[in-house]
């Protein structure tokens, strides 16, 4: 893999939000990668994922808030660095969220957007990353909780495309694993798709979706499971 991240080694990352931090994941991102930054602020809208990121960093200049990202509670253009993370495909009004996203970044301000795709060439365990994450977006769904399948590599970029930014750069990245098979990686992959199965038990369809759950097990098993590749795009605020 090349190291997409190490472009942000030189860069100062000054005040910065994490949209849709869930666990707060890509906080480390941010903190192993970038130079320096001088705050992080961390939202999202799942009282539950923000609690545990609170207790993931404790240290003070890092804030986390459950907050929706359809109305943000920020002056306009108060960071100078905004991400986005594995996160478009659970937004519903992605233009209210954008909007709001380059509303509270400055002029000239960092836009970073990282988000997986479900085309291209993937391998046998990318390709069960992709359809046990479909499975997951069906299950939600039925649950009233908007979670989209992974979007085509194009999509994205149209999305992009039509943001007001400049010095748009895009760069494909993958995380490479040896065995994808290994039982040590795949077992918590497994447990985590049977604790699905459990939880969707009580919705109309379940009979289907277990089975479905029941045969991503099975791929999971037979061809492994390892991480789609991603799009991770940059672009600074006209
Ligand atoms: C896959 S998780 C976050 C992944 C994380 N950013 C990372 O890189 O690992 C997607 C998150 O989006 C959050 N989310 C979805 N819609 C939102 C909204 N309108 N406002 C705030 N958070 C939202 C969900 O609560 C969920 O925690």
């Amino acid at each position: 893999m090349k190291d997409v991240f190490k472009k942000l080694s030189h860069l100062d990352a000054g005040k910065v939000l994490d949209a849709a931090t869930g666990r707060g994941d890509f906080i480390n991102v941010i903190k192993q990668n970038f130079k320096s930054y001088e705050q992080i602020i961390g939202v999202d809208s799942s009282d539950a994922a923000v609690k545990q990121a609170q207790k993931s960093f404790p240290e003070n200049d890092i804030e986390l808030y459950k907050m929706n990202l359809e109305k943000l509670s920020f002056a306009d253009s108060y960071f100078d660095t905004v991400c986005i993370s594995n996160s478009l495909h659970h937004i519903e009004h992605k233009d209210i969220v954008f909007a709001e996203l380059l509303r509270v970044l400055k002029k000239n301000g960092l836009l970073i957007v990282v988000e997986m795709y479900k085309d291209g060439k993937q391998t046998l365990a990318q390709q069960t990353h992709i359809a046990m994450h479909h499975w997951f977006a069906r299950i939600d769904t039925l649950n009233n909780v908007y979670h989209w399948e992974t979007f085509k590599r194009e999509d994205l970029l149209n999305l992009i495309e039509n943001l007001p930014l400049k010095n748009i750069s895009v760069e494909d990245f993958y995380i490479p694993v040896d065995n994808p098979t290994d039982p040590k990686s795949i077992e918590p992959m497994i447990k985590n798709v049977q604790e699905w199965i459990k939880k969707c038990e009580t919705i109309p369809e379940a009979e289907n979706i277990c089975c479905e759950g029941q045969k991503i097990i099975e791929k999971i098993k037979k061809d492994g499971c390892v991480s789609a590749s991603r799009l991770f795009i940059t672009g600074h605020k006209k």
